[in-house]
């Protein structure tokens, strides 16, 4: 028997096989088109945590970043480390809110990537979360997030999340708002269930 999926991943893995061709035939450049200015140019490091196949990760890699991919999901890591085997992303089985191996490193980066992934977590788990995305962001890095609204498959564990709340605990940790946008979403399928998406980032101005 394997072990419990790590809380906010449930379903994932069973799901996996319709996802992985899913998420990497979505374009880096579409998902992200409200904050691309806010991507770096200039090489730096990067993490995406939450990475699913590494879509972003692998677009990231090829912008030059070197990047690390965190992805507590099995079913989703592997096959994205064969679907993206680029010598510049390092992938990391670590989950939030702990990002214990991370954590554990002292790793920080210039460039925090969550997209998709803040809806899965319950009110404790973004309480803890955000003093530990805070350390493994550099004073002077950018955070960007992306939060779901509206409906969400049922075997997915999703919370209704306010960007005032996320802002709010994010502020607690010295991170600034720098963008806060409600967008549609590009999947049309999700378009046409209503889905909704708040696109957030910050940057670290300051110790905690
Ligand atoms: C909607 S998918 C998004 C994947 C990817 N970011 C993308 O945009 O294609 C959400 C991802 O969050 C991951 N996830 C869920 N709970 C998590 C947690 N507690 N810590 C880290 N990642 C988590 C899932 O395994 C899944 O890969």
């Amino acid at each position: 028997m394997g072990s419990a999926p790590v809380r906010g991943s449930e379903g994932y893995a069973e799901a996996a096989a319709e996802l992985i061709q899913r998420y990497d035939s979505l374009a880096f450049a579409e998902v992200h088109r409200p904050v691309l200015h806010l991507i770096p140019c200039v090489p730096c490091s990067a993490v995406d945590i939450g990475a699913g196949t590494g879509r972003d990760a692998a677009h990231l890699a090829a912008m030059g970043h070197r990047v690390v991919a965190v992805e507590p999901t099995d079913a989703l890591r592997i096959p994205g480390m064969a679907l993206h085997p680029s010598p510049l992303i390092e992938w990391v089985d670590d989950s939030l809110p702990d990002l214990a191996v991370l954590r554990a490193r002292r790793q920080s980066f210039d460039l925090v990537m969550l997209t998709a992934v803040w809806a899965h977590l319950d009110a404790a788990q973004r309480c803890a979360a955000m003093p530990n995305l805070a350390a493994v962001l550099r004073i002077g890095g950018v955070m960007i997030m992306s939060i779901r609204h509206g409906p969400a498959p049922p075997t997915r564990r999703t919370f209704d999340v306010s960007a005032e709340e996320t802002i709010e605990l994010a502020r607690a940790q010295g991170l600034a708002v720098t963008a806060n946008l409600r967008t549609g979403s590009v999947q049309e399928a999700n378009r046409r269930a209503g889905v909704t998406w708040t696109r957030l980032a910050f940057v670290r101005a300051q110790e905690p």
